[in-house]
């Protein structure tokens, strides 16, 4: 992460009810270009909430988010998407009919002439276009023309990643992209992020997976029941402290004594780790 330079996403105490439930409590976060950031937190938590606010698949009931330094607010997910914020959703998928490269130009359509006056979609330009992108990025669908319905899960996440890198975008944003895949696909999507950071396209990543976070993340962000609870670089934690950070002060405490309660041994993930080498 580069300190000097403008963050792409400054988000300031944004702020998310659902009737009496405060979702998302007055968070402030910012995202540098070419960082990964994990944002980790319980179930609940309001990972998903904070990032639909940012996407504009929500409207922040407070709050400020700014883009390059400028205010922004978006009406729909298209709008932000247009904007360079390219998200894939924990609960909502790409257009399950169209194809690949259907979904790579969705709301962004390249359209032709036809006999002088008709406009009609390009598609043989939209096809290579598509085929060239996903070439690049070495991912491989054998027939673009498919539904997406069709595609194996890391198929389709590798198509929002190639969707986000054909169109420069300004933040990838992905919420628990490996939750549902193989591990050869979730192996892939982690490539595929750190391809994303190469390019200087900044990711936050949504994961209950520490260890994917780990893997591929320079910034942790932990929330607990709606509010920013931590914020560490990879490098400077670990795991048992952010799981601390994620369950709160109380919690660890109690943690804390069984753990060293004689008669009780309880397994971290580190002596598990151990016990197998
Ligand atoms: N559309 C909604 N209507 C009402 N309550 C909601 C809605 N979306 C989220 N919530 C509530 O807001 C809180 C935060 O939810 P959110 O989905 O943001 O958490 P999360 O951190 O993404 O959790 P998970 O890890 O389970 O995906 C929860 O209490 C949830 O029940
Ligand atoms: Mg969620």
């Amino acid at each position: 992460m580069k300190a000097d330079v403008q963050p792409i996403i400054q988000v300031k105490d944004l702020y998310k009810r659902f009737g009496g439930l405060v979702a998302v409590d007055h968070v402030s976060l910012d995202i540098h270009p070419g960082e990964v950031v994990g944002l980790l937190g319980d179930n609940g938590a309001g990972k998903s909430t904070l990032i639909k606010m940012i996407s504009g698949a929500y409207k922040p009931d407070g709050g400020q988010i700014l883009l390059d330094g400028q205010s922004v607010s978006f009406a729909t997910p298209l709008e932000a998407r247009r904007r360079g914020i390219e998200t894939i959703y924990q609960d909502l998928a790409l257009c399950e009919n169209l194809d690949a490269s259907a979904n790579i130009f969705l709301g962004r359509e390249r359209m032709r002439h036809q006999l002088g006056i008709l406009r009609v979609l390009h598609r043989s330009f939209m096809l290579r276009e598509s085929r060239q992108v996903l070439d690049q990025l070495d991912i491989r669908i054998p027939e673009l023309r498919n539904p997406i319905r069709q595609l194996s899960g890391g198929q389709r996440q590798a198509v929002s990643i190639a969707r986000a890198v054909y169109w420069k975008a300004r933040l990838m944003i992905m919420d628990e992209p490996t939750a549902a895949l193989g591990v050869p696909e979730q192996l892939k999507v982690l490539e595929l992020i750190r391809t994303l950071r190469d390019q200087d396209v900044p990711v936050i990543l949504i994961s209950h997976n520490m260890q994917d976070v780990f893997a591929v993340a320079d910034r942790v962000i932990v929330m607990r029941r709606g509010s920013k609870a931590g914020e560490r670089k990879v490098s400077e934690t670990n795991e048992n402290e952010v799981v601390s950070l994620m369950v709160g002060a109380e919690y660890t405490q109690v943690i804390k004594q069984l753990h060293d309660a004689p008669d009780l041994h309880i397994t971290t993930h580190d002596e598990s780790e151990k016990d197998v080498r």
